[in-house]
């Protein structure tokens, strides 16, 4: 029998239909399908999404808090917006700062709370995590004379030594930085559980979910952390950060701002002119994905379509049971090839664990060169470190080119992974 998405991935996702959404996802490559296996990297967007930020520069283009419509339009389009990413994460609408971009928001949140620490003060970060969730931790605590404290991860499948993080927080940490998902090999940190262990200890939890956000459903209430960052252009939205943070912080830590700006939360942490036309894109990202969740749904229930946050919850099942259907393909052709190293989890009874990024190298060829043939093959991959730079170092592959990076989203397909295995074949000879 043929193996198709149909027969072999789950039944909720309808495949063609999404993909027909994404316009980038029709282009060709020297005459060859592109295959977009660089979610990690960005995420393309479907239509709407580039219809809101058209439609917003066409009709309500217009700074904020003015006394004319385009203004006032602009002002209830950016509410729209934090209440969409509410529903995303699950909490209040004040709770939503935008910003540029992750790193951004946390170098502003890494600034002021370091304003509340003294030398003597702890913080603990990770060799997993991306630099964004680590340097900005360690600038400020370089600055404010704080000692910054790493939580190690086990080598041969690039999990965190919990046992060791746990023994690293005692009664001076004052914040905990952690990763959601790792961005290079796809580890999923169990998240909830070191919240817990910093907050037994009194410390506040930053929790990055940039790489997370695409692939699983997001509660901070249910993390209880105090901030989650992610980035819309990773999950089908436009290049700009949110980040949410318990509202009690917001309104105690003090931001560097400009007098004029109000005091008021979440305001007083988006200084500047905010991107409006992507705050327009990301309500209708989210509203694609709620969509996503409500088809996914329809296919098994008649039931009348759920409100935004259930319909979220019913996206991430469907896309959890559909990349993981795709991720055990890949990781079972990657297995057979002769010369390949996957680094990470690689045994499927623990694929729970991980998400359907991979981290693989190629004896005899280095990353760059393997994504630049298959690049010219229509296959986007990326190589290097993706700032996953204490990990690359630590397992001793940075000075040789990092890994090859290969990312399945849910716009992937199975057709697409098989042709990929097969060119992989090819280049390991
Ligand atoms: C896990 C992770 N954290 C943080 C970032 C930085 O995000 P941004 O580009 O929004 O600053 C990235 C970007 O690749 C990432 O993958």
């Amino acid at each position: 029998m043929p193996i198709t998405d149909a027969n072999v991935l789950a039944p909720s996702l309808d495949i063609p239909s999404i993909r027909a959404q994404f316009p980038a996802l029709a282009q060709t490559v020297n005459g060859h399908p592109a295959a977009f296996l660089d979610g990690p990297g960005g995420t393309q967007v479907p239509q709407r999404v580039i219809d809101a930020i058209t439609n917003y520069l066409r009709h309500d283009n217009a700074n904020t808090q003015g006394a004319y419509s385009t203004s006032r339009r602009t002002d209830a389009m950016i509410a729209a917006g934090r209440a969409a990413m509410a529903d995303f994460l699950h909490c209040a609408a004040d709770e939503i700062v935008f910003g540029p971009n992750m790193t951004s928001l946390t170098f502003a949140i890494s600034r002021a709370i370091g304003r509340e620490l003294k030398p003597g003060d702890e913080i603990l970060v990770t060799r997993l995590d991306h630099d964004a969730n680590v340097s900005p931790w360690v600038v400020m605590s370089e600055d404010r004379g704080v000692t910054v404290r790493w939580a190690e991860f086990h080598a041969q499948d690039c999990t965190l030594d919990l046992a060791a993080l746990a023994s690293k927080i005692n009664g001076k940490t004052k914040l905990v930085a952690v990763g959601y998902a790792s961005n290079a090999v796809g580890t999923i940190n169990p998240v909830k559980e070191i919240v817990q262990l910093a907050h037994r200890a009194g410390a506040l939890a930053y929790v990055d979910a940039v790489h997370y956000a695409p692939h699983g459903l997001i509660d901070v209430a249910a993390l209880d952390c105090d901030f989650l960052v992610c980035s819309t252009y990773k999950f089908f939205g436009p290049h700009m950060g949110v980040l949410f943070g318990k509202r009690a912080h917001l309104e105690r830590l003090r931001p560097y701002k400009v007098r004029p700006l109000t005091d008021a939360v979440p305001n007083r942490w988006e200084w500047g002119t905010l991107n409006h036309e992507c705050i327009a894109g990301i309500t209708a990202c989210v509203d694609y994905i709620a969509d996503l969740g409500r088809h996914a749904r329809q296919h098994v229930s008649q039931r009348p379509p759920a409100p935004r946050r259930e319909a979220i919850v019913a996206a991430f099942e469907a896309i959890h049971q559909y990349e993981h259907g795709l991720m055990k393909r890949l990781m079972a052709g990657l297995v057979r090839i002769p010369g390949l190293k996957i680094y990470g989890i690689s045994d499927r009874a623990r694929f729970e664990e991980r998400c359907s990024t991979l981290a693989i190298r190629i004896q005899g060829h280095t990353p760059l060169e393997l994504a630049t043939s298959l690049g010219e093959c229509g296959f986007f991959t990326w190589d290097g470190n993706y700032y996953a730079l204490n990990l690359t170092e630590q397992l001793d592959v940075e000075k040789s080119g990092g890994f090859l990076r290969i990312g399945l989203v849910h716009y992937n397909t199975a057709e697409e992974v098989d042709r990929l295995l097969a060119a992989l074949r090819e280049l390991a000879g």
